[in-house]
């Protein structure tokens, strides 16, 4: 699989792990992508996930033959890629580890391995023959020691996991040649899960990096990027912008209905008011990956949940925790909430949108026990004025 003359992929395919990080489900797997330079001296670009050194050792055998690694160069640290460093060292002994100050001191923390390495600083170079490699730093995307390297000759960028996505690669690896449908939504998803808190340094990267003349994205999750790098980018920039189109997430906790029944009535008013991207999520059965990456996805959003054990509705809570950590950003917002004999719910999203500075259409609708004409008539008030606040939006 050659992505150059003298660039292989030597990655691997996860169809087996359910949940990415124990936490974010994969149905269409993920892939870890591992890239060899093959020149005077060679260099490997990251490496693979432990449970699959065997896989990634012969690929690079039937890529380099008896050749030893002249470099490992790590862009990222996190043991999805990093996780083949010491068993890799045990095969080439002799092969150097090329990282900046915060990945030489992990290197060690994780692995302890410590001897052989070339600690370089952003900007500087290595040749390897034809090719000169440069170091790029983008600390906090999504890890502070996060690296991009960039070869000069091929005009190739290795991102690391930025521009990455969710899916593992079925038999091609180049977008030019693969039907790449799949890949959008699930990088939606990536960017959502995994790098959506932190928007500012993602921005700051996009910046620092377009100022190289990139010919290829070579990421470490993925397919690589070249007919489509240009829509790779927009999209990593417009969600790290936090920008969202038009729509609206309506995301609601319920035992026994009631509280849904405001949701429906909410959502039905939405859609008689001319918004046609309108996605509901039950929190007690929707994973909420897919909930933070419509949230994302959407600009207006519309919580709401019953009071539970005096608190709010658990599920609910999870959402808003992972909202909070993400600092999501200029949402329009409404909530609503229902209560058997004293009500929190109402109270703890109030408090949310608060905190997270959204423009908040409507004042909440609280219900106790269940809905009546005055609380249907409250939730499609507050229906029409996250409709007109968004359609007010409109260019
Ligand atoms: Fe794919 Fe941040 O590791």
């Amino acid at each position: 699989m050659n992505i150059t003359d003298t660039i292989h992929y030597v990655g691997v395919n996860d169809r087996k792990k359910s949940l990415f990080e124990g936490l974010w489900p994969i149905p269409y797997g993920v892939s870890y992508n591992s890239y060899l330079i093959e020149d005077e001296r060679i260099a490997l670009v990251d490496t693979v996930d432990a449970a699959f050194f065997d896989r990634f050792l012969a690929k690079i055998r039937d890529a380099i033959g008896t050749r030893p690694i002249d470099y490992l160069v790590i862009n990222h640290m996190e043991p999805d890629h990093s996780g083949s460093v010491k068993l890799l060292r045990a095969f080439y002994p002799d092969m150097a580890i090329v990282g900046n100050k915060q990945t030489l001191a992990m290197v060690n923390g994780y692995y302890g391995e410590a001897g052989n390495v070339i600690e370089v600083k952003d900007g500087d170079e290595l040749a390897l023959g034809r090719h000169i490699l440069s170091f790029h730093l983008i600390p906090m995307v999504h890890w502070p020691e996060t690296m991009a390297t960039y070869s000069k000759t091929e005009r190739v960028l290795f991102s690391g996991d930025a521009f990455g996505c969710f899916g593992a690669l079925n038999g091609g690896v180049m977008d030019e040649g693969i039907n790449t449908d799949v890949y959008w939504g699930e990088m939606e998803r990536y960017y959502s899960c995994i790098v959506g808190k932190y928007g500012s340094p993602v921005q700051r990267a996009l910046t620092k990096l377009s100022s190289l003349d990139i010919d290829v994205v070579c990421p470490t999750h993925g397919p690589v990027w070249k007919a489509e790098k240009a829509r790779v980018a927009s999209i990593y920039d417009r969600l790290s912008k936090y920008e969202a189109e038009e729509g609206v997430v309506v995301a609601y906790g319920s035992m026994y209905g009631n509280t849904e029944q405001l949701a429906e009535t909410i959502a039905e008013t939405l859609s008689e008011e001319g918004i046609r991207n309108i996605v509901m999520h039950n929190l007690s059965k929707s994973d909420q990956s897919y909930v933070l990456t419509d949230i994302f996805r959407y600009k207006g959003l519309v919580l709401g949940a019953p009071t539970y054990n005096g608190s709010i509705f658990p599920q609910m809570e999870a959402l808003l925790s992972k909202l909070e950590m993400r600092e999501v950003k200029n949402r329009v917002f409404a909530c609503f909430g229902s209560f058997t004999w004293a009500g929190q719910a109402v109270k703890r999203l109030t408090a949310f949108a608060e905190k997270m500075k959204f423009d908040v259409a409507a004042e909440p609708v609280e219900m106790k026990q269940g809905m009546d004409a005055n609380d249907r008539e409250r939730a499609i008030s507050l229906a029409k004025a996250v409709a007109g606040r968004l359609k007010n939006g409109r260019s």
